[in-house]
């Protein structure tokens, strides 16, 4: 992962930036994932784009199978010292995803174009029945001026990276375009600081 922004290589920078942007709350914003996977009764979760181990973490406490992915070699090194099932994979290239009880995408969504989206829904979906989003809608970075400036360049994966976000209507909108095509339906479980976390289904049983 060659020119990543600063924050993406140490973890302890990511969250520093994290909570920068979510204004102390970094942590929180994982609420409404962490309360599904336990109302679903999860045994195995697969994480892609997972940069951080706080989910891992709850998944080892808890005694759920734990499994991520993410291009960023040091998150990557990162989560195996810890002895998480890291694995380094960009995974719109990737085409071999395990099954899983649930799929978790986090804070990601916004470096995929709408047809990787469509291709990365349909490998997630063969895979299991049921995908948390958890996306921020409203974000700094998206704010003109030098502080939407700062965390759009501390933020960035690569120099090339195009900025873009998500609102509510457009990650909604994208959604409900895909959702007949790829048999799913989607609700909105939680909606925490910036992020919008959505649950979908495979086959209608959101
Ligand atoms: C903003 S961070 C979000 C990290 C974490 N999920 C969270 O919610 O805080 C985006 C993550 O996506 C990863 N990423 C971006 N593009 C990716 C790709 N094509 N394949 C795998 N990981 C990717 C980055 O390395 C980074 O760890």
């Amino acid at each position: 992962m060659a020119g990543k922004g600063l924050v993406y290589k140490n973890i302890f920078l990511y969250r520093l930036l994290m909570n920068l942007l979510y204004a102390g709350n970094y942590t929180n914003r994982f609420t409404s994932i962490l309360a599904a996977l336990k109302n679903k009764g999860v045994s195995s979760v697969v994480e892609l784009c997972f940069g951080d181990v706080i989910i891992a973490e709850y998944c080892k406490t808890n005694h759920i199978q734990w499994q991520g992915f993410d291009l960023n070699d040091s998150f990557v090194k990162y989560a195996r010292n810890k002895g998480y099932a890291a694995e380094l994979a960009d995974v719109v290239k990737k085409e071999d995803f395990p099954a899983a009880d649930i799929y978790i995408i986090a804070g990601s969504l916004y470096h995929f174009t709408r047809p990787e989206l469509k291709q990365l829904l349909t490998k997630i979906l063969l895979q299991t029945n049921l995908l948390i989003i958890s996306e921020p809608v409203k974000n700094i970075s998206s704010n003109k001026g030098l502080v939407g400036d700062l965390a759009r360049r501390l933020s960035r994966t690569s120099k090339n990276e195009v900025s873009f976000r998500y609102t509510h209507e457009s990650l909604s909108g994208a959604l409900e375009d895909l959702k007949t095509d790829l048999d799913f339906n989607f609700k909105t479980i939680g909606y925490i600081k910036k992020d919008l976390v959505i649950l979908i289904e495979k086959n209608g049983r959101a």
